[in-house]
């Protein structure tokens, strides 16, 4: 299941990807093949039933029909995401969908409901305010496992300080709301965090699910999320998909009864994506030295959101020595407009090829035009 650490990618599309970038000043890349084979080493699992995609990572067409023919399921958070996978997928099943929205209003669970979409409530609100829309259907319930991390606080969704889940405190009272409302519970589900990369997390998840899952008696599957860590730096190993597979074998041994799912989003995509963009301008002020790019926070914001850490290549002068350490910055009128901070980086010239790697993930769909700048164009090899 676990292939050998090969090249990267993006190494090997040197050429190509200075192609792109010699039609476009920025540009998403995303490397097909590598996501096809993310998606077969998951998909390979023996523990796991179901790997739905959570689009909310990425939702190019082209990924998403990569994916789809990969045998990846969706998890949808939005109606909005429901309607564009329709769009580029229109024969997709609606039971390859898990709908989990949080926090929405009254209208989008009934919209759900009425599309025979499968829809995961988080919070009692909805079983006590609107029971009437639950009567006669099967549910997925999000329960915090109050198990889980992350590699930034804004992406831990585990405990009170998070808005997710059903905390395990309530399983009483859901076990009587969701009587009273005359609906089943059929799945019981978890996301415990993203970027996290001990393989004990999921099985410790699942663990925690099964108090929540012996109280339905409907209840056949743990769908026990996403967030599986992407190697950041070159050389990086991948996450231990085998030693996580044998992990959730042992537990499934224990508890035969039910099917695991999982809902994978970065680790699907994020190291098939690149940004590229172009260097602006040099500067040296006192001891620091800014290479200014084309493009900054309004095309990624995860260094700035997240203080998380991209590589970044100078993809013009690949083999040049590294004598300098550099800050990359963007044109956005923000101090916070670093792409990266203090990286060895060979010295750059006006209008060489920067590539931001392991941008596929929470990049272009986060993007924004602010300032009134351009988002950059998608590209798929
Ligand atoms: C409910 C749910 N499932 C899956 C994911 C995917 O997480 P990741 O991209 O870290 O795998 C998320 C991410 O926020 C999520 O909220």
């Amino acid at each position: 299941m676990q292939r050998k650490q090969e090249t990267i990618w993006w190494l090997r599309k040197r050429d190509e990807l200075l192609k792109v970038a010699g039609r476009h000043l920025n540009a998403y890349v995303y490397d097909l093949e590598s996501i096809e084979n993310a998606a077969r080493d998951i998909l390979s699992m023996r523990s796991v039933s179901r790997v739905l995609y959570a689009m909310k990572a990425n939702f190019n067409a082209d990924v998403l029909r990569t994916l789809a023919r990969s045998g990846a399921d969706f998890d949808c958070v939005s109606p909005g995401e429901v309607r564009h996978l329709r769009e580029v997928l229109p024969d997709n099943a609606k039971d390859r969908i898990l709908f989990t929205p949080n926090f929405a209003p009254r209208d989008e669970y009934e919209w759900g409901i009425k599309e025979g979409l499968r829809v995961t409530l988080d919070n009692l609100y909805p079983l006590k305010a609107w029971p009437e829309l639950f009567d006669g259907q099967r549910l997925f319930i999000r329960i915090d496992p109050n198990q889980g991390g992350g590699h930034h606080e804004h992406v831990v969704t585990v405990g009170k300080r998070s808005k997710f889940g059903v905390s395990l405190s309530e399983l009483d009272e859901l076990k009587y709301l969701v009587g009273a409302a005359g609906a089943t519970v059929i799945g019981i589900h978890a996301h415990s965090g993203s970027g996290i990369n001990e393989p004990d997390n999921w099985a410790a998840v699942a663990d925690a699910l099964i108090e929540a899952a012996d109280r339905f008696a409907d209840v056949t599957v743990l769908d026990l999320g996403g967030g599986f860590g992407v190697p950041e730096n070159r050389g990086d190993v991948r996450f231990d998909l085998s030693a996580l597979d044998e992990r959730l074998m042992a537990f499934k041994k224990q508890h035969p009864k039910y099917e695991l799912w999982l809902e994978p989003g970065r680790y699907l995509v994020a190291v098939a994506g690149v940004l590229l963009a172009h260097v602006t301008q040099l500067k040296g002020k006192s001891e620091m030295r800014y290479v200014g790019v084309s493009t900054g926070m309004n095309s990624l914001i995860r260094p700035a959101l997240y203080g998380a850490y991209h590589e970044i290549v100078n993809l013009t002068r690949i083999s040049d020595e590294a004598t300098e350490t550099v800050t990359v910055v963007g044109p956005i009128c923000e101090s916070g407009d670093k792409l990266g901070t203090d990286r060895p980086f060979p010295r750059s010239q006006e209008n060489d090829v920067i590539l931001i790697a392991n941008a596929g993930a929470y990049g272009r769909v986060m993007s924004s035009s602010y300032n009134l700048r351009d988002i950059p164009p998608e590209i798929t090899l």
